[in-house]
């Protein structure tokens, strides 16, 4: 039997809190992986290896922590005597990281997130099944690629999006839908499994540019809204006039619908696109995406959601 290797990173599958019924007013990143593990008498039995990587609420993600994580996971997926990797992770930028990881490592083997939405510590956590889910996603031989496990479920880093602020049952894939679940240990299909190619996956160069840079390219987030007046572009452009470390390389504007955007906020996005920064419209619907139309100037995200279209920008911009 191949190991498996958890790496913690914090979240509320880590918080805990003073009181069993308080699934809110608890501390995110406290628990170590070594002490959620024994609260899963199931785990005991399995080949597993622990490394703590670190101890935050998600909401603090940032780069140098993803720089940590694709190093980590790329180390163990290459090991011979390893089947998959789990990550434990807060919900609130877990769709983040998925797809960053997918993006840099493209991994064959199983790379498995899994959160929690109620602290350990809550009366009924959902921490130790989806942990338990997890481990068993990650040895699970037809997985490839980095997907997330919650509440039973089996979403791709692509289309996985955190949909309710309370729920156990928070995330949603869209359109797409869940590719699979994990009943009793097993991992059922609701699609065919898609393997990620080995050509793909082999292909280091992204990791070694992401691991060699220092922060990624600035992209920023803009949203369209009734009376957006594109100050905010405006107030980036002019502070750059000052210093161009403000400039930032890339905007992604959450359009609304199918990828419209304010007259006037288009009006600065352009003159943005004119000084050379890249603009990505995605749209801020939950479900859909904004549809292709190559007379646009402004160019669609692929289907992507802003936070993902984002990352892909930064990684495009980083690699170029
Ligand atoms: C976090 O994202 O770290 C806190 C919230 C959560 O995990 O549900």
């Amino acid at each position: 039997m191949k190991r498996r290797v958890i790496l913690g990173t914090g979240g509320t599958i880590a918080g805990r809190s003073n009181r069993q019924s308080d699934n809110v007013g608890y501390v995110a990143g406290e628990v170590r992986v070594e002490d959620l593990m024994a609260s899963v008498p199931a785990l005991s039995s399995m080949c597993l290896e622990v490394e703590q990587l670190d101890q935050i609420d998600s909401k603090d993600m940032g780069f140098a922590l993803w720089k940590r994580l694709a190093e980590r996971v790329a180390h163990h997926v290459a090991r011979e005597d390893v089947a998959g990797v789990v990550i434990t992770h807060g919900t609130d930028t877990l769709e983040e990281t998925a797809y960053f990881l997918e993006r840099v490592l493209r991994p064959v083997k199983p790379v498995v997130i899994t959160c929690a939405m109620r602290p350990s510590t809550a009366l009924v956590p959902d921490g130790p099944q989806n942990l338990l889910d997890a481990v068993n996603a990650a040895g699970c031989v037809d997985l490839s690629g980095v997907v997330v496990v919650c509440a039973g479920l089996v979403h791709r880093a692509e289309h996985v999006a955190k949909v309710h602020s309370y729920r156990v049952d928070a995330f949603d894939s869209g359109d797409a839908g869940p590719m699979a679940c994990v009943e009793e240990g097993e991992v059922r299909w609701f699609h065919p499994p898609q393997r990620t190619s080995v050509t793909s996956a082999g292909d280091t160069t992204l990791l070694h540019q992401v691991l060699a840079a220092e922060a990624m390219p600035r992209v920023d987030i803009v949203t369209s809204h009734a009376d957006a007046d594109g100050g905010m572009v405006r107030a980036l452009l002019a502070a750059s006039a000052v210093d161009a470390a403000h400039l930032p390389r890339g905007l992604v504007v959450a359009a609304t619908g199918n990828g419209t955007v304010h007259r006037a906020l288009e009006a600065a996005l352009r003159e943005a696109q004119q000084r050379g920064v890249r603009v990505i419209r995605a749209t801020r619907c939950a479900r859909g995406r904004v549809i292709p139309d190559a007379a646009n100037p402004l160019h669609d995200s692929a289907g992507l959601s802003p936070v993902k279209a984002r990352l892909a920008l930064a990684l495009d911009l980083l690699s170029e």
